[in-house]
This record gives C-alpha cells, sequence and structure tokens, in this order.
C-alpha cells in the first residue's frame, strides 16, 4: 500500500512537474521508440561532433560500453549534459530541454554495446596504403591542402589522423566518390551574411533559437545574434567528388592510406 501511495505521489508530482519524475525512472533501461529516434537525432546534432557517431570518440569515454565514469543512474547522465564538466569541452547543453536531454540518454542508452552503432557490409577495394599516402599528399588530389594527418590542413575540414579507426572502408570510398552523401554534423559547413551583405563562411559549431556559432577559416570562434543577420543557413560541403577525377586504382589506395591512419600512437 505504502509503494502504490509512494508511486502516486511521484506521479502527481511528475504531472506537476514539480520533481524529476522519478517513477519514470525505476525501470531504468527501457524506452520508447520514440524517444530513441528523438535522441539519435539530438545526439547528431549536439554530440556527434564531439563524440563521434560511434560514441568512442572522445578519449576515456565509450558509450557503447554501457559504463560512465561520471555518472551511473539515468538522473545522474542528465545531469551531467545539462551541466557540463567544468574545465573540459563537454560544456553545459543549456539549449536542451530535460526532456531533449532524457530523449539523447535513452538512444545513448540503447546503444549496441561493445560494438559500432551500425554494420557497413559494403564491399570496398582496398589499394595500397603507401600509394594512396603519396596521392593523398599530391597537387593531383590537393586533399592535403585540406585535410591535416594529425596536424596541418585548414580548420574547417575534420583531420583524418585518426580517420581508419573511426569509420569503416565503405565511409570512406564514398566521402570520396559522394562527399555529399553523408556529412557529419559537427562538419557541416555554415554561412552567415550580415545585414551590410558581408559573407562569412565557418563550421557550425552551435546554434539556438537566438544565435549561432561558427568556427570560421581564419581559426576564429564567432557568434552572432541571429536578429542582426540578412540570412544564414547551412551550404554544401566544399569537398569536391572524385568521381570522375580519380580512377578505380587510385580510389582504392587512398582507402588503404586512410584505414591505416589510427591515431598517434
Ligand atoms: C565540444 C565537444 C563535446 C560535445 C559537443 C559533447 N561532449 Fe560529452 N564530453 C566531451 C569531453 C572532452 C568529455 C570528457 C571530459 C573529461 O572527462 O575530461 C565528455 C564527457 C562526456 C560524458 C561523461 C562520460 C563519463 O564516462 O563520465 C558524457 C556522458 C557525455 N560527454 C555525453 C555527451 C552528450 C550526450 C553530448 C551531447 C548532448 C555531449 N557529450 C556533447 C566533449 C563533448
Ligand atoms: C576543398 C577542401 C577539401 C579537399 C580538397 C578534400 N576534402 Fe575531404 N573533406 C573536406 C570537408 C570540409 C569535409 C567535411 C564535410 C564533408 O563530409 O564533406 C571532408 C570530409 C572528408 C572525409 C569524411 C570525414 C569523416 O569524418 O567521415 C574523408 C574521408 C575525406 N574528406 C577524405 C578526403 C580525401 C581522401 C581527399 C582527396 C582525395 C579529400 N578529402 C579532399 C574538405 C576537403
Amino acid at each position: 500500500m505504502k509503494k502504490i501511495l509512494r508511486l502516486l505521489w511521484s506521479f502527481i508530482r511528475c504531472s506537476l512537474l514539480l520533481a524529476p519524475c522519478s517513477f519514470l525512472w525505476a525501470q531504468e533501461h527501457s524506452y520508447a521508440p520514440s524517444d530513441i529516434e528523438n535522441g539519435r537525432g539530438l545526439y547528431q546534432a549536439n554530440c556527434l561532433g564531439c563524440h563521434g557517431d560511434d560514441g568512442d570518440q572522445v578519449e576515456g569515454v565509450r558509450f557503447t560500453s554501457g559504463r560512465f565514469r561520471r555518472a551511473s543512474s539515468d538522473e545522474d547522465l542528465i545531469r551531467l549534459i545539462r551541466e557540463g564538466i567544468p574545465n573540459t569541452l563537454m560544456i553545459p547543453k543549456t539549449n536542451l530541454s530535460y526532456g531533449d536531454t532524457r530523449a539523447i540518454v535513452a538512444f545513448v542508452r540503447s546503444l549496441p554495446t561493445g560494438g559500432g552503432m551500425a554494420r557497413d557490409d559494403r564491399e570496398v577495394r582496398i589499394g595500397d596504403a603507401a600509394r594512396g599516402e603519396a596521392l593523398f599528399f599530391s597537387n593531383e588530389t590537393l586533399c592535403s591542402e585540406c585535410h591535416g594527418v594529425n596536424g596541418g590542413g585548414n580548420l574547417v575540414s575534420p583531420d583524418l589522423g585518426n580517420i581508419g579507426a573511426i569509420r569503416t572502408p565503405g565511409a570512406l570510398e564514398e566521402a570520396i566518390l559522394e562527399p555529399l552523401a553523408e556529412v557529419r554534423a559537427g562538419q557541416r559547413m555554415y554561412q552567415v551574411m550580415d545585414l551590410e551583405g558581408r559573407v562569412t563562411v565557418g563550421l557550425l559549431l552551435n546554434q539556438d533559437t537566438h544565435s549561432v556559432q561558427l568556427l570560421t577559416e581564419d581559426q576564429r570562434l564567432r557568434a552572432y545574434m541571429k536578429q542582426d543577420l540578412g540570412s544564414h543557413g547551412f551550404i554544401p560541403s566544399p569537398m569536391p567528388s572524385y568521381l570522375d577525377v580519380l580512377s578505380d586504382n587510385e580510389v582504392a589506395d587512398l582507402v588503404a592510406y586512410m584505414i591505416s591512419l589510427k591515431g598517434e600512437q
């Protein structure tokens, strides 16, 4: 009886939004599919840029392990995400509502443990890594003009120093042939134009209803109030397609080279 009363009380508290809905967390590991789906989108927009699409790109943090150093319950995770971790890049996510944060936690908790988020069964030809490396740094491709490999390149193109550890061969091949097919959330280019018509292009770091923050090619962090802008929006990736530029063998060599890039050891 007491238990029922307690449950009833937490239900009332929850529907009045007086306090966290603790009864919802009694069964911590069962989530509505719609929450998980919402969470996936929110994760892509807010977390993927740093944590990566296998949830393992931040050192020491691996979402698929199901274990966290600083959190055990879902409530802990929600608090951590909303409050951030002081003095780290994990800044408070003040733009996310309680419900949004809960959806992200549902998504993170539902990731397959021990494995990647998605299997990739595409068949890919893998050539010669040494030839691929030469090609990567050649004037024929200009890959290295944009991409650094553990440093170098320009700031708005992803560094590929660890790309072999975080992407499948299929994704690497696709990135060369069809760069627009999949542009990762943390790598999307954004353009703002102020009221005087001055245009700035950069990597979108963050945006909310009122403001937008870019990392520009001159390596500066810039914030704009949307009300001060004439226009703003995403623009296509500056990466060209190499579909009709490189032979199949050359693409296979580049893929081999990128697979070999697994971070500085
Ligand atoms: C700008 C980069 C960045 C973004 C964006 C980011 N994080 Fe983090 N996150 C980090 C870093 C770095 C750490 C590790 C901090 C440390 O321990 O030094 C971290 C740590 C965490 C941890 C703690 C893991 C543990 O083992 O305790 C969780 C959980 C987490 N992030 C979830 C998220 C979620 C969910 C989002 C999206 C809402 C997100 N992060 C967005 C950089 C980021
Ligand atoms: C003009 C600049 C530019 C050039 C040249 C360029 N890239 Fe890119 N590349 C980018 C940008 C920006 C992105 C991120 C947006 C996107 O995915 O298209 C990217 C994305 C990628 C990705 C996906 C990264 C990820 O995290 O999944 C790979 C792989 C890649 N490039 C490889 C190459 C290779 C190999 C070459 C040369 C054959 C090349 N790029 C040439 C700018 C460039």
